[in-house]
């Protein structure tokens, strides 16, 4: 057996199949999934039964897997194992949570477009998000390539972004959604300092590394900068950058953070159980360093 790929889009997504990620990959299936994540940023594997396992075991793979954040927040039962992020809509018990569960509100700032982690120091670089159970209408995720939104960006924006700073931070998506963190919610999970413009490691593209966690820019004051974000969102996610997947039970979808971002669709989540089960894959550091750029001092947490 050899795995296979089909193209999706020319140059963002494609498909992977021929391959079963629950039984040890060989070489040759391996380099095709690596270099497949290197050119197309959006990976689909569709029919894939994996236990929680076998996911992460892919995971690491890509590299080191993270901890889920939710082992940081206080009093909360976990439904998986700290290595894989609970996304659903499914309380500890596996049913839907009810209308105003705290957990769906915190989760609500996932239908606004993200890159995983950029709340950290140390982002993610991918994430591998599996399916079990999908509602029978929405509950897409749409992802934005970010390198297409670079290369397309006009001079003048990109010398304006070009070697800046953005502070990433959890309560600053959780509040363009309605919802204040508390002081123990927000815990650990200050604003951490990400370049806004990046290289991509194996490609050797340039991406632009923004999100709704992006609250100030370094440099600038808060109005010009949210409306520096609001334009470059703008251009970020037109129609031609985007990907819509509709999910099939089963399907995992991998992507690179460093260079998309992604969003939720709604759906009638008091009603269907969408089993959002996902795996993150930490980045090698945090992004200034490797860009090359010094932050304040005031700006690290
Ligand atoms: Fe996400």
């Amino acid at each position: 057996m050899s795995a296979e790929l089909w193209p999706v889009t020319e140059e963002f997504a494609a498909e992977i199949g021929d391959v079963d990620l629950s039984e040890p990959l060989d070489d040759a299936d391996w380099r095709l999934i690596e270099d497949a994540y290197n050119r197309y940023s959006v990976l689909v594997f569709p029919d894939q039964r994996l236990d929680h396992g076998d996911h992460a075991k892919f995971a690491a793979r890509f590299g080191p897997v993270a901890r889920t954040i939710d082992v940081d927040w206080e009093d909360v039962e976990l439904r998986l194992p700290p290595d894989i992020s609970d996304v659903s809509n499914l309380g500890p018990d596996g049913r839907v949570m009810a209308p105003g569960d705290r957990k769906l509100e915190i989760l609500s700032g996932n239908r606004l477009w993200h890159t995983d982690s950029s709340f950290l120091t140390t982002p993610a670089n991918a994430s591998l998000l599996y399916m079990p159970a999908i509602p029978p209408v929405g509950g897409f995720t749409e992802f934005a390539d970010m390198r297409a939104a670079w290369d397309s960006l006009d001079e003048e924006l990109k010398a304006k972004v070009e070697g800046r700073i953005a502070m990433h931070s959890i309560a600053t998506s959780r509040r363009k959604m309605g919802v204040e963190l508390t002081e123990a919610e927000l815990g650990v999970f200050r604003a951490a300092p990400q370049a806004m413009v990046r290289t991509h490691r194996a490609s050797g593209r340039k991406s632009l590394y923004i999100a709704a966690h992006v609250g100030d820019i370094v440099g600038m004051d808060r109005t010009e900068a949210e409306r520096l974000l609001e334009t470059l969102m703008a251009h970020a996610t037109q129609r031609q950058f985007v990907y819509a997947h509709r999910w099939r039970p089963y399907d995992l979808v991998v992507w690179d953070n460093k260079c998309t971002l992604h969003r939720g669709r709604p759906f009638d989540e008091g009603r269907w159980p969408r089993d959002a089960q996902r795996a993150t894959v930490d980045d090698v550091g945090p992004t200034c360093e490797q860009e090359g750029l010094a932050y304040p001092a005031e700006a690290a947490q």
